[in-house]
């Protein structure tokens, strides 16, 4: 054994799907379903890393395991608990699909049924990421893209948009790939690095080799081992 262990940074996965409430019974969300993020989680926990989740609405189970676990529902109760956790010197992976609208207001009471149809406004939601990565840089911030297609140009485009340090861009809307699925076609950016075309892989995989990724970029610095005195 050696005298020296290495501390972990803590990393904060987000996941699931954001819903925003339009009144008490309806909502608008998306079809995430936490899977990614949760293999993400696994991970982690394996890894040794201390871990936050911060996730939305799941359809998918939690695992069992040591780790933190806050749940945040809208993009905005989503963005505050982030900051809350000042995730500054933290690895953050934002694997939540936010989602990118919100109604300009939430009714307190049902809308009822109207022959007369029903027109709703919508407005922007922050960014998370470009959020975060502008207030509090963290150490390490991967991002996804859910895209339909140009995998590469589209998630190019948002790696440099959102100053971020890795990207796994995963084609969505197409059956056996994306929300729900088990796995993923996918293809991983980083920085001063060619696009890797990952093919078709279970989500599981797909966070091993993002946590490979990750351990190429962070600083992992020495702390003393169990018996080691500091003067
Ligand atoms: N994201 C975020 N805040 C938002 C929307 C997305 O932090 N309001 C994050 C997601 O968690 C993901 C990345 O940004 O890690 C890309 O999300 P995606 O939905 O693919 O892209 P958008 O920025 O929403 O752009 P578009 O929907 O136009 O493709």
């Amino acid at each position: 054994m050696t005298s020296r262990t290495r501390t972990k940074p803590t990393v904060i996965i987000t996941a699931g799907a954001t819903a925003e409430p339009i009144d008490p019974v309806r909502l608008i969300t998306n079809r995430s379903s936490g899977k990614m993020g949760m293999a993400l989680l696994r991970e982690s926990l394996r890894r040794g890393y201390p871990t936050i989740l911060v996730h939305g609405l799941l359809s998918v189970p939690l695992p069992q395991g040591r780790y933190r676990a806050i749940e945040a529902t809208t993009a905005r109760d989503m963005l505050r608990t982030l900051l809350r956790l000042r995730p500054g010197n933290k690895i953050l992976i934002m694997a939540a699909a936010v989602s990118d609208f919100r109604p300009s207001r939430a009714r307190t009471g049902k809308i009822k049924r109207t022959p007369r149809g029903l027109t709703l406004r919508l407005l922007p939601n922050p960014d998370i990421l470009a959020t975060l990565s502008r207030r509090h840089p963290p150490l390490v911030t991967v991002g996804f893209a859910a895209e339909t297609g140009r995998l590469i140009s589209r998630g190019r485009a948002k790696f440099i948009r959102k100053g971020l340090d890795l990207l796994l861009a995963n084609e969505v809307g197409r059956p056996g790939s994306g929300f729900s699925a088990d796995r993923s076609r996918a293809v991983l950016l980083a920085k001063d690095r060619p696009p890797r075309n990952l093919g078709i892989l279970p989500k599981r995989e797909i966070a091993g080799i993002l946590f490979d990724e990750l351990e190429r970029l962070i600083p992992v610095s020495p702390a003393p081992s169990r018996g080691t005195r500091t003067v």
